[in-house]
């Protein structure tokens, strides 16, 4: 919805070798936010992007602006601390206030906005409304400046509700593009189609090699800022798990009043409103589900469309997409050094669906380890921290549904036959004995694809909404051909005959 309502600059594909001081791999709120900020300081940076600038999850989201981050600070305070939890929402505030800051000083026209945040419980249930209770004492041990709510104002089923006042909504896109404009006058070089595919620490750089090329970028440091990280010595598929959610746009029937609302009971219902033209849309959202792992695609949509017509009535549906992005085993995003035996490769990733402040977090705290300056919250991001309460229980059931997801992919035996297959549709086929993905496109094209996902060999399942192969086990993405769409796998599928 945000790419349709914002025309973006483009730019061309890196066709030669290059040295420069920072390499930052992806061009979304992360990758913008670092390459501007060390732009800014006078690094000579270079932003590389696999597809289009602004076309991953940050082009995906819905774009609250919180430090209110669902169920989150009862766990931190457990878990972490009080002094980490607290923290955690100091980091998320400040971020929030660095893009104000951005956007006064650079009249930024992204209608950004102050709300409230909430967070609510939809049905009577104790374990829940128990939960509820034990965040609202965690804000106020945590002093953050919450509101207990025996009911809310807007039209949907709530039993109690936290509001955060002063939190804010955006148009994603244009404040980045305002960004991207602005790294173009500091001299950042920005390619697109140009994407990552490994990299070699030496003593005093590092280069970056490209994909389908013998080109490569030589740098001092590197970000990678490409959502799932494009190289991987620290085993980051085991430790974060990706979630697609879904979200509609419409017109409603009954106005509505503003102010942004997240269930934390499912099935997850997600509430902002958008100006667009002269019509004031409301955007909901839901129906997560671990990727690869829902039921069809259609049926998600429906589901939303279903619950906005209840409540507030459906004058016409704009637009609708679904997006995926990635959670990590204690909740804590990803950001600093990747690990392994590198110095020189940072990383922001496992953003948990909050990537607006996550994201902004991210391009400051990376900015300051590359600088050698100290961050407050830099022990708090650590990949490399461990802990083992929730992680190593969180792991341990991750790595369950994989196995699960493993073997149920190779002994499902109920598909149909190739031929049965209809026009623009695809499914897990019988193809001269052994199951085989198969799309058949509007022109009647099949495009068949052994489902053995490239990175750990799970089987990739249709995506019907998206016209993708979907990875259960770690998240990747493929498009209908075997094309990589998002990681961690690297290569594509491979292709069968039909
Ligand atoms: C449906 C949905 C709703 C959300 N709503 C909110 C919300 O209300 N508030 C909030 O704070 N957060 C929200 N989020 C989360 C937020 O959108 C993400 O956390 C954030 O956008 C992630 O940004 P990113 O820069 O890390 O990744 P991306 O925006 O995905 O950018 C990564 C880029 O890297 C590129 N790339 C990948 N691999 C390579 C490679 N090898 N070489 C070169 N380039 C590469 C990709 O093409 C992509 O463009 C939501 C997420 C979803 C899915
Ligand atoms: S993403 Fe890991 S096996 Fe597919």
């Amino acid at each position: 919805m945000w790419r349709d309502t914002t025309p973006l600059p483009t730019f061309p594909k890196l066709q030669e070798n290059l040295v420069t001081d920072v390499t930052i791999v992806g061009a979304g709120i992360t990758g913008i936010t670092t390459a501007y900020l060390l732009a800014k300081e006078g690094y000579k940076v270079t932003l590389i992007e696999a597809g289009m600038i602004l076309n991953g999850t940050t082009g995906h989201t819905t774009a609250k602006i919180t430090s209110q981050h669902g169920l989150i600070y009862n766990e931190l305070l457990q878990h972490f601390g009080h002094e980490k939890a607290r923290l955690y929402y100091e980091a998320n505030e400040e971020a929030l206030r660095f893009i104000r800051s951005v956007v006064t000083e650079m009249e930024i026209d992204c209608q950004l906005s102050e709300e409230n945040a909430y967070i609510y419980l939809q049905a009577e249930d104790e374990k829940e409304q128990k939960k509820m209770e034990d965040e609202f004492d965690a804000y106020k041990q945590l002093s953050i400046p919450g509101v207990w709510h025996d009911r809310l104002t807007i039209p949907v089923p709530a039993v109690c509700g936290i509001s955060l006042p002063n939190q804010a909504r955006f148009h994603p896109l244009q404040y980045l593009k305002k960004l991207t404009e602005e790294l173009v006058s500091l001299g950042v070089q920005i390619y697109e189609k140009t994407t990552a595919a490994n990299l070699e620490e030496n003593e005093d750089h590092v280069k970056v090699f490209l994909e389908n090329s013998d080109r490569h970028i030589t740098s001092k440091y590197v970000v990678s800022a490409s959502h799932f990280p494009f190289h991987d010595p620290r085993l980051y598929f085991a430790r974060m798990h990706a979630e697609r959610s879904y979200a509609i746009a419409i017109e409603p029937e009954t106005s509505y009043e503003g102010d942004m609302y997240i269930s934390i009971d499912t099935p997850e219902r997600s509430l902002r409103s958008v100006q667009y033209g002269d019509k004031n849309l409301l955007i909901v959202g839901g129906e997560n589900h671990k990727t690869g792992q829902g039921i069809s695609t259609h049926e998600h949509y429906e589901k939303l469309l279903t619950f906005a017509g209840e409540h507030f009535g459906v004058k016409k549906v704009y637009f609708r997409w679904s997006a995926q992005d990635l959670i990590t085993i204690d909740k804590v995003p990803f950001i600093g050094p990747i690990g392994g035996a590198y110095n020189r490769v940072f990383v922001g990733t496992g953003y948990g669906k909050w990537g607006m402040t996550t994201g902004t977090v991210a391009g400051r705290l990376l900015t300051d380890l590359i600088m050698k300056r100290s961050n407050p919250y830099a022990e708090l991001y650590d990949p490399g921290r461990f802990k083992a309460d929730p992680s190593i229980k969180n792991a341990i059931k991750e790595n369950l549904n994989v196995v699960k997801e493993l073997i149920t992919g190779k002994v499902d035996l109920s598909h149909p036959k190739l031929g049965d297959l209809g026009t623009d549709e695809g499914s897990v086929v019988w193809h001269e004995g052994k199951r085989a993905g198969a799309y058949k496109d509007p022109e009647g094209k099949v495009h068949l694809v052994d489902r053995t996902c490239t990175h750990l060999g799970c089987e990739v399942e249709w995506n019907s909404g998206e016209r993708s192969w979907d990875c259960p086990c770690h998240g990747s993405r493929y498009s209908y051909d075997g094309t990589v769409m998002e990681g961690p796998a690297s290569e594509p599928l491979k292709k069968l005959d039909a």
